[in-house]
């Protein structure tokens, strides 16, 4: 077993390995690699950086362990941006980088952050970034209806109805397959029963759309496949109001960035509707506080012309 110093050994050593390829002689091939990948970083072009050079580690110093490849390659990155000055900000690549990386952090210790969020003592699957982008768009919209897929246990109903009564205006109906005991009670949410896009359900959702053409407010929830999803965007894009919003949760799967194995899900779906329709715009604003669920997600009706 390697003692401290060895360890500090060995860290010294990946620290000089690391200043060696960038400094000089394997430069070139780091860049030459970098380049292949398709991103900027510092002046060079580079995608997935810190994983380019961990793969670099484990193929020409496979005896290294990688926990000490992690360490070392932290720090590297880390001495990348260590700004001093409030404005102060890492290059568009590293931004990116350090974006995504705290996005699976946040996501893969669900246990400690998705998993325990709660809305009134309630559960509630979303981050509190996307929670209160929630609220911005709901006092933006006055929604007079949202229609939301996927209720589970009613934290994100719940957290809607009270933002409707804050604003005075507005009712929440959810919709979910099954249904989970101890649902809050609001005077403002109605629970349906079945699946999203059963025409049973669909004709109840319709007798509750506003007389007066009131804005409407859709957010998808429910079963993230790319089929799924698709189907419903196809049934409640018509629903929604211009300048109101269609939310599509869970768009960060498939690696964008989190659960790379899964080969398509609602952002796949996300591009096949925007590449037969033009009435709605992804709005990137919305992703001002950089951790979201729903990149790419947050669609907004365009105006009628
Ligand atoms: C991610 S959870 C919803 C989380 C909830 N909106 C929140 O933020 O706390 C997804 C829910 O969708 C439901 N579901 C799955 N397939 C469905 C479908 N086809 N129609 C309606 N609900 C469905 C599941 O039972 C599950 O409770």
């Amino acid at each position: 077993m390697m003692n401290k110093e060895g360890n500090m050994n060995t860290l010294s050593k990946i620290n000089k390995q690391i200043r060696n390829w960038i400094g000089s002689i394997n430069f070139r091939l780091l860049k030459a690699q970098l380049l292949d990948n398709d991103l900027d970083i510092d002046g060079m072009r580079a995608r997935r950086s810190a994983q380019l050079i961990k793969d670099i580690f484990e193929r020409d110093l496979p005896w290294m362990k990688s926990e000490e490849i992690r360490t070392a390659v932290a720090g590297y990155f880390g001495n990348l941006y260590e700004a001093t000055k409030e404005h102060e900000m890492p290059s568009d690549a590293l931004k990116k980088t350090i974006i995504e990386q705290f996005q699976r952090l946040y996501y893969y210790s669900s246990q400690q952050t998705w998993r325990e969020t709660y809305y009134r003592g309630c559960h509630v699957y979303k981050s509190p970034t996307d929670l209160w982008i929630y609220q911005e768009i709901v006092n933006e919209v006055g929604p007079s209806l949202i229609i939301e897929s996927g209720t589970n246990r009613g934290g994100s109903a719940y957290f809607l109805a009270d933002l409707c009564e804050t604003i005075g205006k507005g009712k929440v109906v959810t919709i979910d397959v099954e249904e989970f005991p101890d649902r809050p009670i609001h005077d403002r949410i109605k629970y349906l029963v079945g699946r999203s896009v059963d025409s049973e359900v669909i004709r109840e959702v319709e007798k509750l759309l506003p007389l007066d053409g009131g804005p409407v407010m859709v957010i998808l929830d429910s079963d993230h496949s790319a089929e799924n999803v698709a189907a419903e965007l196809e049934v409640y894009s018509n629903i929604v109001t211009p300048n109101s919003y269609l939310i599509v949760e869970d768009t960060n799967i498939c690696g964008n960035p989190v659960m790379p194995n899964l080969v398509s899900g609602p952002m796949e779906a996300v591009a096949a509707f925007l590449s037969v329709t033009s009435d709605f715009v992804i709005d990137k604003s919305r992703e001002k506080f950089m951790l979201t669920f729903n990149p790419s997600g947050y669609l907004r009706k365009c105006s009628l012309s």
